[in-house]
């Protein structure tokens, strides 16, 4: 990264960290101020003054220490991605983080952010007061007039990414991705990074995501299929309106409404789209996972007919792949294309499919691979995601409409099991 302070690069680092977790690309990210926090816990803005050679010392250990953290963790864990969360706000410092990568046979991409928009700084500015251990126990007034010093120092030196440095692999994400500039990338994975990183935005929105309403299929306990939706489905997408409304919705915003392309997820949007007008599109992308031969079959038949299948899929819930049909793994990668929407729209409402929802959900509050696939999402929930700069808020919205239970335990086959209370 290479920014002043204030320009939302921890924010950048922690959300290209979580995609690429997300898609199974192990990353890690490296934050120099945590290094630096070690010596100096609470330094004061004359600490980051270039003149200030003790500071400037305590700096350079900790960049040394991050990187040296940064490359033991390539050559031991494998790691495909680092992310090196720091100002490297010059030209030798960048120089340096190159030339130490490439001995090590690693290629560097750097990204800058660039804001001159002072609203944006404001805001960046008010979330590092309230959050930064930097800052713990002091006054805010105090905390925002002593980042704002920090700031004008590391301006003395700061040096932007230019001509000078055309044989490096950069991205300059201005005003948050107002405008983009890309040199030399030369692979696809950091052309899917940067791809990522243009869509980025930080204005205020939330994502809905609720499952369709109770269906035939679900009452029968079958998996798959493309059902009608059940008298109590039907009451569900009936109430669904009120749901969102009640969930709060800022004033005057646009709200679009995302639904797979199969029965039960455009019979549950019907309502809310007749009722508020918002715009409706319906994607391939967010149809249930293909359970291949075993559509249509409840729990017990998978058991009865296909003994280690059902046995391999309880082994690695995350990883199998149903005989012609996909996995929790198949069903991610077809969803990087929604993600990628999602994080360039503002408000949406999803309404989609247990196994669809868990991927999307994992995405956004950071679950590991092992646990997304066993989530509870009950039906007749509304759930209202809204990310802030540090983490993903949730809140959950229930109708009172009784729906049956889809959850199934790892090692069993019943159908319609209560989710243990207590569990997470
Ligand atoms: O039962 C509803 C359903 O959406 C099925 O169509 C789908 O196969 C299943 O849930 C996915 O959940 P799990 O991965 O827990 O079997
Ligand atoms: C710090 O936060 O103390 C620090 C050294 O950061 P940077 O390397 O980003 O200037």
């Amino acid at each position: 990264m290479v920014g002043l302070p204030a320009r939302g690069k921890s924010l950048i680092s922690g959300k290209a960290m979580r995609y690429l977790a997300w898609v199974g690309i192990p990353a890690r990210v490296f934050n120099v101020g945590t290094y630096r926090r070690q010596d100096t816990p609470h330094p004061n803005a004359a600490f980051f003054d270039p003149a200030n050679k003790e500071g400037e010392k305590a700096r350079r250990a900790a960049a040394e220490a991050a990187v040296s953290d940064m490359l033991r963790w390539f050559k031991e864990k494998n790691g495909t991605v680092a992310i090196l969360d720091a100002t490297n706000s010059t030209k030798a410092r960048r120089r340096w983080i190159y030339e130490t990568c490439k001995n090590a046979g690693i290629d560097t991409l750097f990204v800058e952010s660039v804001c001159d928009n002072e609203e944006i700084i404001m805001h960046n500015i008010l979330e590092v007061k309230t959050t930064s251990p930097d800052y713990v126990g002091l006054d805010p007034e105090v905390a925002a007039q002593d980042f704002r010093n920090r700031i004008r120092n590391y301006e003395k030196v700061y040096e932007t990414i230019d001509e000078d440095e055309k044989q490096y692999t950069y991205v300059k994400l201005i005003n948050v991705s107002s405008t983009v500039i890309i040199n030399q990338i030369k692979d696809y994975l950091s052309s899917r990074l940067v791809y990522y990183l243009q869509n980025l935005h930080i204005k205020p929105r939330s994502i809905w995501l609720s499952r369709h309403g109770e269906s035939e299929f679900n009452l029968t306990g079958k998996i798959g299929g493309d059902s009608n939706l059940s008298p109590r489905g039907e009451a569900y997408a009936r109430a669904l309106p009120a749901l969102l409304k009640q969930s709060g919705i800022p004033k005057n915003a646009k709200i679009t409404i995302w639904t797979s392309t199969l029965k039960r997820t455009i019979q549950t949007a019907r309502h809310l789209a007749a009722e508020t007008g918002y715009e409706k599109l319906e994607w391939k992308a967010l149809d249930e996972l293909d359970s291949g031969v075993c559509d249509s079959l409840t729990y017990e038949q998978i058991a009865e007919r296909y003994p280690e299948d059902f046995a391999a899929r309880d082994e690695d819930k995350y990883n199998y792949r149903y005989r012609g049909g996909e996995s929790y793994r198949d069903v991610v990668i077809r969803l990087e294309p929604i993600i990628m929407e999602l994080e360039r729209s503002e408000n949406v409402i999803i309404v989609t499919h247990q196994a669809v929802l868990r991927c999307i959900y994992a995405y956004f509050l950071n679950l590991p691979q092992d646990q997304s696939p066993w989530m509870q999402v009950p039906l007749h929930t509304l759930m209202k995601l809204t990310p802030r700069a540090y983490g993903t808020e949730e809140q959950r919205y229930k109708a009172n409409i009784p729906a049956v239970s889809t959850w199934r335990a790892k090692g069993t086959s019943a159908k319609h099991q209560e989710y243990p209370a207590g569990l997470k």
